[in-house]
């Protein structure tokens, strides 16, 4: 894993749209793997301001997002589609049926998770999946316990998480228990990783991941040592007085 460490969010946000504007730029027909919360909105930001400044294009550019709440359509405010539109979608010349958020509101949900999977494959993998951290490890809604060898699946959310993303909500009640997310197979396979890391309430999550802890399904972002092309974008505050090589 190579370990980029920056000043603050809004630096890591501009090193992580470089970094992706850089994949575009050299495959324009890029499929890019996405993520939602509040660590990448700056990047999304930073890549709106290019894409109006510098003309980035998008329009051949493939999407998948790691996943959705449960019960949520795509035009309720706090489903991760909405979010992708609002944040990126609707202000970069990406064709909206190139982008794919999993279903929230699938009839059948072994049926969605198998399609969604499917998808993925047959568009010939992820290139370049952008990736958040939660403090408890997860990546994508994949919850400590999760098998590395998950596929795309329903999850039960932690405690912890729904608290975490209670924020977004009027009432944590309100908050759904549930989501569907790429599995931890389904993330592995992605040619490249970029994880974006922000903020104090990361860092013992960093630390887990950074100082030698085994690889364990305990600890679900551990499987990212497996990875052979992983880079990490981390601030300070989250990256504290740990030893890092840059
Ligand atoms: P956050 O969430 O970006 O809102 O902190 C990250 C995650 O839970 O994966």
């Amino acid at each position: 894993m190579k370990i980029i460490e920056v000043q603050d969010y809004q630096q890591m946000s501009r090193r992580a749209a470089e970094y992706i504007i850089k994949k575009v730029v050299q495959n324009p027909s890029i499929n890019l793997g996405l993520a939602t919360g509040g660590t990448p909105i700056g990047t999304y930001k930073c890549l709106i301001e290019d894409h109006q400044k510098s003309g980035t294009s998008y329009q051949k550019v493939t999407t998948f997002n790691l996943d959705e709440y449960i019960g949520l359509s795509g035009d309720n405010e706090n489903s991760y589609r909405y979010f992708m539109d609002n944040q990126l979608f609707n202000y970069i010349n990406i064709n909206k049926a190139n982008t794919n958020v999993p279903s929230g509101i699938a009839a059948d949900f072994q049926e969605e998770c198998k399609r969604y999977e499917d998808l993925i494959t047959k568009h010939g993998g992820i290139d370049l999946q952008i990736l958040g951290i939660g403090s408890n490890g997860h990546i994508g809604f994949n919850e400590p316990g999760t098998s590395f060898s998950s596929k795309t699946h329903i999850v039960e959310l932690e405690e912890s998480t729904i608290q975490a993303n209670a924020r977004y909500f009027n009432r944590i009640e309100e908050v759904p228990t549930k989501a569907i997310t790429m599995g931890i197979s389904t993330i592995m396979k992605s040619k490249e990783i970029l994880l974006l890391v922000s903020g104090e309430e990361k860092r013992e999550a960093l630390a887990r991941l950074l100082d030698g802890e085994i690889i364990h399904e305990s600890f679900p972002a551990s499987v990212l040592k497996n990875h052979p092309c992983v880079t990490i974008i981390a601030d300070k505050v989250a990256i504290a007085d740990l030893k890092v090589q840059c």
